[in-house]
């Protein structure tokens, strides 16, 4: 059996034609079904549904053979005992800074002040801005980074940024660019040597469907 541990949303969505292309297609709808593991047409594939973040872990201990999982949550995370063979170009976005349309974020570094930034990306943050010698003080958030600047919770925040509407809708601005962000398959180390056939099959297939 090969397990594949995606999340709901966006990676499911855009991994379900990399899955066609290797001839594997999904029984259950995950946004309709309350089940976890999901057959496929092919009796030896099935896919865990686990949260974005909890991808890696999986993979990592096994739970997984193999997943996708953003470049953000993989750096968080770190890349132990995993195996990162393809850039799948899905799920497409940046990580950047943000403050609020009335904060003059180059005066204050300018400055030396001391911003406090919130995030939920507090490794990728912490070596942004230490790249940049600028001091910061991270707070770390666990979703709608969004609100901390308004709220005077943050001076920053570090998030994924895509069309640019959530910043928009709340009167923030992209100060920065810290990356470019898409989705990586990563494999269980071991899985590939054990299971070295039907991985190197799924992992060829879904190569030869990267979108451009
Ligand atoms: P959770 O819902 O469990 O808190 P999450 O919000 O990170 O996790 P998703 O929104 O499905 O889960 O994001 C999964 C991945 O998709 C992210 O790790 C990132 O790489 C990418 N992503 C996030 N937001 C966008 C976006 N607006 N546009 C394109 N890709 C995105
Ligand atoms: C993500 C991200 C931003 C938003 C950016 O949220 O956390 O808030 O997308 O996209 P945009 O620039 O196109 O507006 P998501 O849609 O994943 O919602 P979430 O808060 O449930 O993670
Ligand atoms: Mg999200």
């Amino acid at each position: 059996m090969i397990t594949l541990a995606l999340s709901k949303g966006r990676i499911f969505e855009e991994t379900l034609p990399l899955l066609k292309a290797a001839g594997i297609s999904v029984l259950d709808n995950p946004e309709t079904s309350r089940k976890l593991i999901l057959a496929t047409n092919s009796p030896d594939v099935q896919v865990v549904l686990v949260r974005a973040s909890d991808v890696p872990t999986y993979v990592q201990y096994g739970g997984a053979d193999l997943g996708v999982a953003g470049r953000d949550v993989l750096i968080e995370h770190g890349l132990d005992g995993m195996y990162q063979p393809l850039d799948l170009n899905i799920a497409c976005c940046r990580m950047s800074v943000a403050v609020r349309d009335d904060f003059d974020y180059a005066a204050a570094i300018k400055q030396g002040s001391r911003i406090r930034v919130a995030t939920k990306y507090t490794q990728i943050a912490r070596q942004h801005f230490s790249d940049k010698g600028v001091h910061v003080d991270l707070i770390k958030l666990y979703g709608s980074m969004e609100l901390a600047p308004l709220t005077g919770l943050a001076d920053a925040i570090v998030d994924l940024v895509s069309t640019g509407n959530t910043l928009k809708a709340n009167h923030l601005v992209e100060v920065e660019k810290v990356m470019e962000i898409s989705s990586r398959l990563v494999v269980n180390q071991a899985a590939l040597k054990l299971k070295r056939e039907p991985l190197r099959r799924m992992i060829d297939a879904f190569a030869s469907a990267i979108p451009k």
